[in-house]
This record gives structure tokens, sequence and C-alpha cells, in this order.
């Protein structure tokens, strides 16, 4: 690492320059920055959420919506999408780029990507750029069904080890088949065993990674606590995995749950059948939250405690991430600031400079962002058009 006299050089991660083409409402759009925090200010309807979704593409899957690729080209464009940035990763500048292109029909195709003029598939970028983001859809993450905590779960286990994306994979692609079997009534067994020994191999790993992720971040929640009191704005969350094998794991050595749940699935045939899909697994498992001042659960909070509960979710992981990277991630906070009285709004701020990253953040109204105005780039949107 580069020292100077000062100490070690800052380690940052942060879009330098961003063009998008055809991408939602923007036909053409160009930005260039630096490493502070970005203010995107503009009616709804403008475009800021689609900025921000454009910049969670620097990373792994499917952006911070989940939507399909064909939905991100733009109604009136050439068909087709791209982005393409400089992004400074540690002393580096790397040229990222993806895209769909023009006159792809196929369905659930893949986007190309692009790192440093070679192509690369899209989770290459895992390495790269570590993002973590907010958006009013995850308003209902602890009141709503189990598959939305768990994708949290998962982001935060790819982000503290992205080679996990290959078991989780590997799961998926071996229940689905199983569950295909049930549909085309097939019962040969030997097909049965290949697919079962795949799920209770890439399954036991998953939920032990799934334990290993949520304990770090419980960790660093506690080192956060001791440093600095429960007296914070983000009040601080307890974390507990719910799930056969995470709660098997936590009491057997991995390989004797791994043949455990081989069984379960191998008995549990004809149940899943009638079922046409596997009633146990880590594919159903959740992550439990608890307010932990007020040692509730999460779900039985006021909205607003809810929302503050998430936020210090997102803060510790991002500050996990750094904890793990170096540079803090990108932070992708979308129609935040408005739900915040002044005094957690200010501390928003302060812990966002405080973490020193390139924290995104959206809202109608200028004001709000006061506070920050002078150590962030204030951007206004305006129907896909960016201005100063
Ligand atoms: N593929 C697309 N082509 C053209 N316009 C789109 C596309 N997808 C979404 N839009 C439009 O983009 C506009 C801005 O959306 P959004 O970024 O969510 O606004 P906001 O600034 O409120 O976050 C919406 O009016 C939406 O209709
Ligand atoms: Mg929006």
């Amino acid at each position: 690492m580069a020292e100077t006299a000062a100490g070690p050089a800052r380690q940052l991660l942060f879009v330098r320059e961003l063009k998008l083409t055809d991408f939602r409402n923007y036909a053409r759009a160009q930005l260039a920055l630096d490493a502070r925090p970005v203010v995107l200010v503009g009616d709804n309807g403008s475009g800021k959420t689609n900025l921000l979704e454009a910049v969670s593409l620097l990373g792994p899957g499917h952006g911070l919506r989940g939507r399909p690729y064909e939905e991100l080209c733009r109604h009136d464009g050439a068909g087709g999408f791209a982005v393409a940035a400089k992004v400074v990763s540690r002393q580096d500048e790397v040229d990222i780029g993806t895209g769909l292109a023009a006159g792809t029909r196929d369905e659930g195709a893949g986007r190309t990507v692009r790192i440093a003029g070679k192509e690369q598939s899209a989770g290459a970028l895992a390495d790269l750029v570590k993002l973590v983001w907010l958006i009013p859809a995850m308003d209902g993450l602890f009141t709503g069904p189990a598959s939305e905590r768990r994708r949290f779960l998962d982001r935060l286990v790819l982000a503290v080890d992205p080679k996990m994306r290959s078991p989780l994979g590997r799961y998926d692609r071996a229940m689905r088949q199983r569950n295909r079997l049930f549909q085309m009534r097939e019962d040969s067994r030997a097909l049965f065993e290949g697919l079962e020994e795949q799920m209770a191999e890439a399954g036991v790993a998953i939920a032990a990674a799934r334990l290993e992720a949520a304990a770090r971040l419980a960790s660093l929640i506690d080192r956060t606590r001791a440093a600095r009191g429960d007296g914070t704005p983000f009040p601080w969350a307890s974390l507990a995995l719910e799930g056969t094998l995470e709660g098997a794991l936590a009491e057997k050595p991995a390989t004797e749950v791994e043949d455990e749940f081989r069984l379960i699935l191998e008995q549990g045939r004809e149940r899943d059948r009638a079922a046409a899909r596997a009633l146990e697994g880590p594919h159903l498992s959740d992550l439990i939250v608890l307010h932990g001042p007020k040692d509730a659960p999460a779900q039985l909070c006021s909205s607003g405690e809810q929302k503050a509960l998430l936020i210090g979710l997102i803060l510790a992981k991002a500050e996990l991430i750094k904890e793990i990277e170096g540079p803090s991630p990108l932070v992708l906070l979308d129609e935040v600031a408005a739900h915040l009285d002044q005094a957690r709004r200010e501390a928003l701020f302060g812990e966002i400079l405080r973490l020193g990253a390139q924290a995104w953040m959206t809202g109608t109204d200028r004001d709000l962002f006061a506070p920050i105005a002078q150590d962030a780039q204030i951007l206004t949107v305006n129907r896909g058009m960016i201005g100063a």
C-alpha cells in the first residue's frame, strides 16, 4: 500500500465518471464526480432512482430493483442500454462497461460486462465494486415475506465472501431440477440422489456462510455499542437465523448436518412430490431481527422505528465491508433523508462522512441536504437530464 508522510494513503472506492445510454428515462447522460457523497435532487419521476439503479449495476446481479434487463432499455430508444463508468478502486482507476445489446430479444438474457476492456461475467464485478443500498421497497423488510429477508441476508453473505455465489447458484439449480423431476413424474433414484447430494453439500455451505456473515455483523454491532453506547440515533439490531441447517450447525459438525439433510431430502421425497417443491432446506430460512434497545421483534416496532433500525443495519453492513475490504462500499440511499427528523438526518450525514463513503442520496427537497451541502456534490435531475 502506498504510504505518505500523513500515513497510509486513504483507501477509496468511488465512481469518477458515469455515462448512460438509453437507460430507462435517460437517452444520454454523463456525470463527472469526485469521492464525496452525491446528492440527487429532483421531482418525482425525474430519474433519481433510475440513476441509483444504474450505479447498482456496477456490482453483480440485477441491480437494486432486481428487474429483468429488458425493462431497463429506454422505451423510445434503439433497444438495448449501456452504463459505462470509471471507478476508482483503492489506487487504481478501472473502466467498467455493462449493458444489453440492441436486438437482444431473449427474455432473461444476461448483460454484457467489460472490465478494463475485457469481457467478463457479471459475477466478476463482485470483487471490484462493493455496494449496499436502502430503497423504499425495503420498508417492509421486517413485516413482509421471509424471502426478502433471505435475499438481504444472502447479499450480506456475498459481500463478506463473494465466492459463495457459486454454492448459492448450485443449490438453486439442483433444487429446481429436483422440482422438475416431480413435475415430470420421474422417479429414477439415481437422478434424485445426485441432485440431493448437491443440495446437501451446497446447502450446508450456504447455511454456514450465513451464520458466519451474521456473526460478523453482530460482532461489529456489539463493538460499536461498546465504543459508542446505546444512545446512537439508529438503534442497534440483534440478529438470529431460523432454519433447519442453520440451527443444526450450531450443535453438530458440518459433515453430520450434511448427511442428515441428505436423509431429510430422501425421506421427504414423497411429501415433496405431493407439494411439487422441497418443503425443508436453506431456501426457507429466515433472518430474525430484534430492536435491541427495546428488546422487541422488529416487525412489532413502529414504522419509524423499523426505518431507523434498517438504516442502522445498512450502516453496520457498510462498516463491516469497510473493515474487510479497506475502502467503504458505495452506499445508495433512495428517499431516506425525507423520512427522518432533523437530528437523525444530521446523524445520518455524519455517519456517511465518518465512513468516507461515496453515498448516493436522493430527495425532492434540496433544503433537507443543507447540513451536508459543503461536503457533498449536489446535482439536480429533471426528466432524464442531470445538471449541477
Ligand atoms: N425503460 C424506460 N424507458 C423510459 N422511461 C422509463 C423506463 N423505465 C422507467 N421510466 C420512467 O422513468 C421515470 C423516472 O423514474 P424514477 O427514477 O423512478 O424517478 P424518481 O426521480 O422519482 O426516483 C418514470 O417516470 C418512469 O416512467
Ligand atoms: Mg425514486
